[in-house]
């Protein structure tokens, strides 16, 4: 079998997960950023995730795209260089590399780098004729867009999965900025976004009956034991996942099911019984709420694509002040 592309690495390093892990877990309020899902293992649990039937978004979102790829196609142009971030198994991306013309570079960033090889491998192994360069980078840290070898015209950013509501809305706002600078004065965002909706449909999503998503949230905790040398006692800790309608936010946490000690490089961090450590939020927007993010961030959104009953959104954003 051929061997996986390379990857062009940026610095992912284990103090600097060590530093994140032990401030988030020293805080009055415990939480841990998001991005420590995504080992291998956790890639590998994500994907379970997008095709459980209780998990509506991603079947939704893939709806979507298939039912309204000329019209996407049509706003995206020619000639164009295709940045995708947290490009996950990189399947999404296929529906549009299937329908739009004149896709020239694809650049997948990704955390998760061993999953993102795999991926982008597929992906230049299928689309013989299209530049792929993967990017292994944490995509809130600096990191640079290569150089294409071919000619383009514009950039475009593709941010599918609603991974956008990873964000408290005013970081999103500042994240959505960024990705303006990287998509330059003539360029676009194809963003799928995640609307408000019925709550019981959302508490079933984070809380599927095989125990996935469960699962997906605990691999961190063995993921820092593996990588950190802790001692995290898994039978100790529980999924939980809620919609929180004040805050318009689905929120997973992991829940210590007894007074414990946890060791972590040296820093001991106590647990009470029933404390929480926060470990994601996915913000749950109407239409008119992620415009305003939008505007704010220097973009307009042009057009809006929805499914017939509005659970899910993909919108093409074009930068509007450069
Ligand atoms: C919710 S999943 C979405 C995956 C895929 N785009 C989809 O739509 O199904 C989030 C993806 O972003 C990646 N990711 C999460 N945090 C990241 C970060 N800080 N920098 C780069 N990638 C990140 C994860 O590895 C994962 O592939």
């Amino acid at each position: 079998m051929d061997e996986d592309l390379k990857v062009k690495e940026s610095t992912i390093g284990i103090n600097l997960m060590l530093k994140e892990v032990i401030e988030g877990l020293s805080k009055s309020r415990k939480e841990l950023p998001c991005k420590y899902f995504y080992d291998e293992r956790g890639s590998q649990l994500f994907d379970e995730i997008c095709s459980l039937d209780e998990y509506y978004v991603t079947r939704t979102e893939l709806d979507i795209m298939r039912t309204y790829i000329d019209e996407m196609s049509e706003v995206m142009g020619r000639q164009l260089m295709l940045v995708e971030y947290g490009s996950g198994s990189s399947e999404k991306i296929k529906i549009i590399l299937d329908h739009v013309d004149g896709i020239s570079t694809y650049v997948p960033i990704d955390i998760s780098c061993q999953h993102l090889a795999k991926s982008a491998t597929q992906i230049a192994a299928k689309y013989k004729k299209l530049e792929v360069i993967p990017v292994c980078a944490d995509y809130n840290k600096p990191f640079s867009i290569p150089e294409p070898k071919n000619e383009i015209l514009h950039k475009i950013v593709y941010f599918p999965g609603s991974t956008i509501g990873n964000f408290h809305p005013v970081e999103a706002r500042k994240f959505l900025s960024r990705i303006k600078d990287v998509a330059g004065p003539k360029g676009g965002l194809l963003i799928g976004v995640d609307l408000k909706k019925d709550t019981t449909i959302l508490n079933s999503a984070y809380n599927d009956s095989q125990g996935v998503t469960a699962a997906f949230n605990l691999n961190q905790l063995k993921r820092f034991n593996r990588e950190l040398g802790s001692n995290f006692d898994l039978a100790n800790f529980k999924h939980k996942a809620f919609y929180n309608d004040k805050e318009g936010r689905v929120e997973m946490h992991i829940i210590s099911q007894a007074p414990q000690e946890v060791r972590l490089n040296g820093t001991t961090i106590s647990f009470n019984k029933d404390e929480s450590i926060w470990t994601e939020s996915s913000y749950k927007y109407s239409l008119a709420e992620f415009e305003a993010i939008a505007k704010d961030a220097g973009f307009s959104v042009k057009q809006v694509w929805t499914d017939k009953n509005n659970l899910f959104s993909v919108q093409y954003l074009n930068v509007e002040n450069y």
